[in-house]
């Protein structure tokens, strides 16, 4: 149902923003999104879409491109710059971009209702109010952001600030970007996005890794201390990441920049559109020695018959190799991880707008449908719409809502129901069905307050639970089957409508997306 009204739902967009003439940029950029040929897989190039870059102001180490990527440039920003990015669209079809974990006012947070079509500039405009920290820039288009993202677009934003620099961590050549991806390819080395319906449901996964826009991803490292920082940027593939020699991982930041202090896990989960701050010690190792960064075996997040359907050979929950880092040189010095990272101010129980009165968010997956409180993005409407006042910090509670989808949408007049779940004694369909969800919310970063684990299959659960990271700020968090996940949100400076969704983006394409009005 198309709408006038620019807050409704129809997906007409109106008139593109343009750039305003009070507005002085530190930063002016233009980002074109457009078709084109480049190297993945040994052989014929591949046919991408993809952000190309270029600079019109600002330090020239905001724009890098990566060395023969379909990624776009990687962006460094500091805190407090303020940016203008032109995108252009050259693609045959609308698009719009969003760029993840920015605290950015509504109009410049690439809306589903402001994209742009083909021939067309939409100028943004924004002040860096976040902290530290590695987000990215993705296609947010009314149900067409899986393929835009699956073709290519994509890239990295490294915000940078003063008091991560006074920390003295690995920089330069020392600190790596990582965005990990799974793609499926022709026998012409043509991106193949197949799956139909069960793609749909449960996410495309694709048969091989891609790191930075590559496979068998090396890199070659000296003998010392290394901060990678690793993007989850797949439609769906949720890995276990697992040093190969049983190193334990040594985490220093998520989504929304540095820990506290660091934290040592024997694996880390690790969902779409998550971020992974890694520190690496390369130093004592010998010259020719390899470290492997692997994808570890874990049950439970998604369900064994999606397993089976998708994944072409690399199924989710196998053991996998993701990249390697080879030391080639020796070095004797390197710096030293410090025991303190950063200071985060937590939201007391007295700051939340409503700590006994949680506001829900159901995550729902019956036949067909994925929904958030029982509606769809399509369904959303402005009567229905969750309002926040701003200025607030709300409490949350994220949770699988199985009784919702049985009774609300999901199952109705599907005719399966009472046979599925009579033969499948007490798993029923919702049991076949139940994965988990990467859950997304724009604006500032939040904090996870508590994590319950309230599922029955405490084995599956074993297999991932020591690796849930839930201190520091995140953007996204991983809710599996089972769990009841509490966070506080805070909503400062804008007024408008923001998304929440989940990240698995074929779920996001789905609807299971609605929107926060903050008022
Ligand atoms: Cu990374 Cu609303 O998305
Ligand atoms: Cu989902």
């Amino acid at each position: 149902a198309a709408s006038s009204d620019a807050f409704g739902v129809g997906m007409q967009p109106h008139a593109p923003r343009m750039a305003s003439e009070t507005f002085n940029p530190d930063v002016d950029l233009e980002l074109v999104c457009k078709r084109d040929l480049v190297p993945v897989l040994p052989g014929k190039p591949t046919q991408v879409w993809r952000y190309s870059g270029n600079l019109l102001k600002g330090p020239e180490q905001t724009l890098t491109a990566p060395p023969d990527s379909y990624l776009g440039p990687l962006l460094r920003l500091t805190k407090g710059q303020k940016v203008r990015i032109r995108l252009r669209n050259e693609l045959p079809e609308q698009t719009i971009t969003h760029w993840h974990g920015l605290h950015v006012p509504m109009d410049a947070d690439g809306h589903p209702m402001a994209a742009i079509e083909s021939g067309q500039t939409y100028v943004y405009e924004f002040e860096v109010k976040n902290r530290a920290s590695f987000n990215f820039y993705h296609p947010h288009t009314h149900e067409a952001t899986a393929t835009q993202v699956y073709h290519g677009l994509a890239g990295g934003i490294l915000i940078e600030d003063e008091e991560e620099r006074a920390l003295g961590l690995p920089s330069g050549a020392y600190e790596i970007p990582l965005v990990i991806q799974d793609r499926s390819f022709d026998d012409a080395n043509q991106l193949a996005y197949w799956g139909g319906m069960h793609r749909n449901m449960f996410g495309f996964y694709g048969e091989r890794i891609l790191v930075n826009g590559r496979p068998n991803y090396t890199i070659d490292v000296d003998s010392r201390t290394y901060r990678l920082r690793l993007l989850n940027g797949s439609n769906a593939r949720i890995y276990k990441l697992m040093w190969d020699d049983g190193t334990p991982l040594t985490v220093i930041g998520v989504d929304g920049g540095l820990l506290e202090k660091p934290e040592k896990r024997p694996y880390v989960m690790f969902a779409p559109a998550e971020r992974i701050d890694l520190w690496v010690d390369f130093s004592g190792r010998p010259v020719g020695s390899k470290l492997v960064m692997r994808s570890g075996e874990f049950s439970g997040l998604v369900p064994p018959m999606a397993q089976r359907m998708m994944g072409g050979g690399l199924f989710v929950g196998d053991d996998y190799p993701l990249f390697a880092a080879t030391v080639t040189r020796a070095v004797s010095d390197s710096p030293k991880l410090p025991e303190k990272l950063a200071t985060i101010r937590h939201s007391r129980r007295e700051e939340l707008a409503n700590p006994d009165r949680p506001r829900p968010i159901a995550l729902t997956m019956g036949h067909m449908q994925l929904a958030l409180n029982g509606r769809t993005y399509e369904s959303d409407n402005v009567m229905d719409i969750e309002r926040i006042p701003v200025g607030t910090t709300q409490l949350f509670e994220i949770y699988h809502d199985h009784g919702g989808g049985m009774g609300g949408m999901g199952m109705g007049g599907m005719g399966m129901g009472g046979g599925m779940m009579g033969g499948m004694g007490g798993m029923g369909m919702m049991g076949m069905m139940d994965m988990a969800h990467p859950v997304h919310l724009h604006g500032e970063p939040f904090e996870v307050l508590s994590r319950v684990y309230e599922g029955r299959d405490a084995d599956a659960y074993a297999t991932v639970r020591d690796g849930l990271i839930d201190s520091g700020l995140k953007d996204t968090v991983l809710v599996g089957p089972g769990e009841v996940i509490r966070i506080a949100k805070p909503f400062n400076d804008y007024k408008g409508r923001f998304m929440y969704h989940c990240h698995n983006l074929e779920h996001e394409d789905m609807g299971m997306m609605r929107e926060f009005s903050v008022e």
